[in-house]
């Protein structure tokens, strides 16, 4: 299959990118700092699937018309794609009543609308193909977490978001979904969770640990396969069954 999927730089994206390639799919990519070393991701996916087709993508996922150019470019480069992985996001931490205006806009403009400038761009091709799969990554923050309302708000978006999509296009082939994550060691949670907030999670989840990338990974994957033709306009909670943080 030929996979799109944002943010493969790093943390889960860059891990779901990896497992995708060695299971004989073929992946293009987007990352949106300008200084990533895109060289060393060739690489290490030369490595793991020499066979395959990998290649990369600068883009800032919140504007629009960049998304347009990216996804006419890929559909040039790659002939078709059958699968899109929205994984791109941030969070701004703060409480409510301090948070600001950019907090608040930098969050929602590209957890939710740029994912949904990225779905409307593939919306033709998958029409055309009558066939396509949108997987999308929310979070348990979806319900709200404490000092994150901006990036809880945009994360319950996307259940709306994808639900919506998977009922307009269920009939034309297209299945929407979406995968909640619980806790997982990536840049974005050593950055932003404090210490509290992982031991809560350690102490109440009943795996009693958190998850790995490859868990998540495998998840994603399987959504965006032929395997899950019958699955559309679900949430898949992958988080050892914790399904809630303070
Ligand atoms: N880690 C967890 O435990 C966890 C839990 C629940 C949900 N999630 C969700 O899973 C997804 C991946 O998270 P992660 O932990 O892997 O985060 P991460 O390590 O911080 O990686 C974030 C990725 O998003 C890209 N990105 C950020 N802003 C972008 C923009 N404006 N346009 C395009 N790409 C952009 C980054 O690109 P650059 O590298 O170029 O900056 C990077 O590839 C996110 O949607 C996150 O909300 C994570």
């Amino acid at each position: 299959m030929k996979i799109f999927l944002t943010g493969g730089s790093r943390g889960i994206g860059l891990k779901t990118m990896m497992m995708a390639l060695e299971k004989g799919n073929d992946v293009a990519f987007t990352y949106n700092n300008p200084e990533t070393d895109v060289e060393a991701i060739y690489k290490e996916a030369g490595r793991v699937a020499p066979q395959q087709k990998c290649k990369g993508y600068l883009l800032n996922i919140r504007k629009n018309e960049d998304v347009v150019a990216v996804v006419d470019q890929v559909l040039e480069d790659f002939d078709t794609i059958d699968t899109v992985i929205n994984n791109a996001g941030i969070n701004k931490n703060n409480l409510a009543f301090s948070m600001t205006d950019d907090e608040w806009l930098d969050v929602i403009d590209t957890n939710l609308n740029g994912t949904f400038y990225v779905i409307r761009a593939f919306l033709p091709e998958f029409l055309a193909n009558r066939k396509g799969r949108f997987v999308t990554i929310s979070s348990i923050a979806k319900d709200g977490i404490s000092g994150q309302a901006n990036y809880s708000a945009s994360k319950a978006g996307l259940l709306g978001l994808s639900g919506a999509i998977a009922k307009e296009y269920g009939q034309k082939g297209i299945t929407s979904n979406v995968v909640v994550p619980g806790m997982f060691e990536t840049d974005m949670t050593k950055e932003s969770l404090s210490n509290s907030l992982k031991d809560f999670w350690i102490l109440h989840c009943p795996i009693k640990r958190m998850g790995k990338l490859e868990e998540l990974a495998e998840v994603i994957l399987f959504l965006g396969s032929d395997a899950a033709s019958f699955v559309n306009g679900q949430a898949i909670s992958v988080t050892g069954g914790l399904d809630w943080a303070e």
